[in-house]
């Protein structure tokens, strides 16, 4: 049970084990969970029979979202403000996810999940990069996390909100993505959804690039960068036992990427289609191949949300026969 707004009034009818109303009855003969988000003005808040009573309902287990800080409707300042609605949200998913650890499909395993572009400088103002958002990377992590697995998300630079109970890791570029992604070994699962830059200049000019009097522009030298998927699947002992790469393609999308599974050496590999005219890349949506050793599973268009929990499903599935 969330008691959200939570009264001082009515956290005092807690403690005391009172049942006059609708409200306090159903706490008192609840034998569920309960999480409360207290809000009231700073002095009720910091009233000592207010503390009282917070130390007592902390003490019988009843988890406590502490207030935000700042103005108040009645004039003053301080703490008692009522968290964001998506604070509480997240408060709330944090709870689920607590209980799915130990008990989720997920349990016990440990993922880790590659997402978003890289930016690989070329002076202290300009960057090479590409056009992906994330979206589908930071949905798995979300969707395994849901069930129960122990998630770290490597993320390039995106505008994405962190997934609630996910291990979040931020880089830039490709160098900075291996070295976050090979720190996270060993791993049960690793799904690698990052758009990684191919190549990086192979220079970062220490101060902007400035154009010269005859108007030239410079010349740009790529070197390749490494390939983290292919490392990921090349680490004997230490390999993940389930490796997923992803093809985002713009053409023969089921070839290429059967031989992307092959090449890169993954167990299972995930391809969808990025031209401009599906509107993938950076949508919500994702039409996409399964590939494993078995053939190819061609997924309706769904949302990337449920493309991620049906992935988290067929993991799950995996973590069963393996356990
Ligand atoms: O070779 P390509 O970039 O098409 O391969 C895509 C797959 O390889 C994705 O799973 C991506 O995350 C991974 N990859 C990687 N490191 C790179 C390039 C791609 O992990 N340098």
């Amino acid at each position: 049970m969330l008691v959200c707004p939570a009264s001082a009034n009515l956290l005092a009818r807690m403690a005391g084990g009172l049942a006059e109303d609708l409200a306090s009855t159903l706490l008192l003969a609840t034998d569920a969970p309960v999480m409360v988000a207290p809000a009231m003005n700073v002095r009720m808040w910091e009233h000592p029979a207010t503390r009282q009573n917070m130390a007592v309902l902390a003490e019988r287990g009843v988890e406590i979202l502490p207030p935000d800080t700042g103005a108040m409707a009645c004039g003053e300042f301080g703490a008692g403000r009522l968290p964001s609605p998506a604070a509480i949200r997240d408060a709330v998913l944090a709870f689920f996810l607590r209980r799915e650890r130990k008990s989720g499909p997920l349990a016990g395993l440990r993922a880790l999940v590659t997402a978003g572009p890289t930016h690989e400088p070329l002076d202290p103002v300009r960057y090479l990069a590409n056009r992906s958002s994330g979206r589908q990377g930071y949905a798995i992590a979300q969707a395994l996390a849901e069930q129960g697995a122990d998630v770290t998300l490597v993320s390039g630079p995106v505008t994405l909100a962190a997934p609630v109970g996910v291990r979040l890791v931020r880089c830039e570029t490709a160098q900075e993505m291996q070295a976050h992604v090979m720190q996270a070994m060993p791993c049960d699962v690793a799904i690698c959804t990052a758009a990684v830059a191919d190549w990086r200049p192979e220079t970062e000019a220490s101060q902007k690039i400035k154009k010269t009097g005859d108007m030239r522009p410079p010349a740009l030298t790529l070197v390749p960068n490494p390939d983290i998927l292919a490392q990921l699947c090349a680490l004997g002992t230490g390999r993940p036992g389930l490796v997923i790469g992803f093809a985002a393609e713009t053409e023969t999308v089921q070839a290429h990427a059967q031989a992307k599974r092959a090449r890169k050496g993954c167990d299972w590999l995930v391809a969808n289609d990025v031209s401009p005219q599906t509107g993938i890349m950076g949508g919500d949506e994702n039409e996409i191949m399964l590939i494993t050793a078995d053939g190819v599973e061609t997924w309706p268009r769904m949302s990337k949300h449920d493309v991620a929990k049906k992935l988290a499903g067929r993991v799950a599935g995996w973590w069963r026969d393996v356990r």
